[in-house]
């Protein structure tokens, strides 16, 4: 679905195997903000219990919609709404959305959907070997701030050498 339309912001497979391998540890709902064309959340599905659920939403209605017909019948839910519909939901056991999405989310109302021991998971950030971290030149405020949260254990994970990912755990 993501060659057929062109669309090329599908989690990596290094990244794909780091969720399936967090998601195989989780119990409850896990939930993804931002659908994409489903690749994250096929790759948490394979990875996740029969009995945990896994939900997905999308902001856009071509997306969600070809997304809901590509998993009829893999237990997957798919949602045609806004992120924030998810905490409906809500709490969840790991949160996976993208460093860009998460830049434009209140970070607040992101910690309030996770249970407690449950993760959030960001992806698509630059490696940065600095402390602390740097993006084009700007101190990466996200990444710092999801790091520096003292309500979670948290690390930064080279997945590729392009590619990291920010797993925050929360006490
Ligand atoms: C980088 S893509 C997601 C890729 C997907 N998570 C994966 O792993 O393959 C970001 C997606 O978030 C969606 N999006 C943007 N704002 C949103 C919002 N407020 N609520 C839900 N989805 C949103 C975009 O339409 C886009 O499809």
């Amino acid at each position: 679905m993501s060659l057929e339309r062109g669309y090329v912001q599908a989690s990596r497979t290094e990244t794909g195997r780091l969720l399936a391998a967090l998601a195989a540890t989780r119990t409850g709902t896990i939930a993804e903000c931002g659908t994409g064309c489903g690749v994250g959340a096929a790759w948490l599905r394979s990875g996740a219990p029969k009995k945990t659920r896994v939900i997905t939403a999308e902001l856009d209605p071509e997306l969600a919609h070809g997304v809901m017909d590509m998993f009829a019948g893999d237990d997957i839910d798919v949602m045609h709404a806004d992120w924030s519909s998810l905490s409906e939901h809500a709490p969840f056991s790991l949160i996976f959305m993208d460093a860009t999405s998460a830049k434009g989310w209140p970070r607040e109302k992101i910690v309030e959907l996770l249970e407690e021991g449950g993760m959030i998971v960001l992806d698509d950030f630059t490696p940065c070997p600095t402390w602390p971290p740097v993006e084009g030149g700007r101190v990466d405020s996200l990444r710092l701030d999801w790091l520096s949260d003292e309500r979670f254990t948290s690390v930064d994970v080279m997945v590729a050498e392009d590619t990291s990912v920010v797993i925050a755990v929360k006490k």
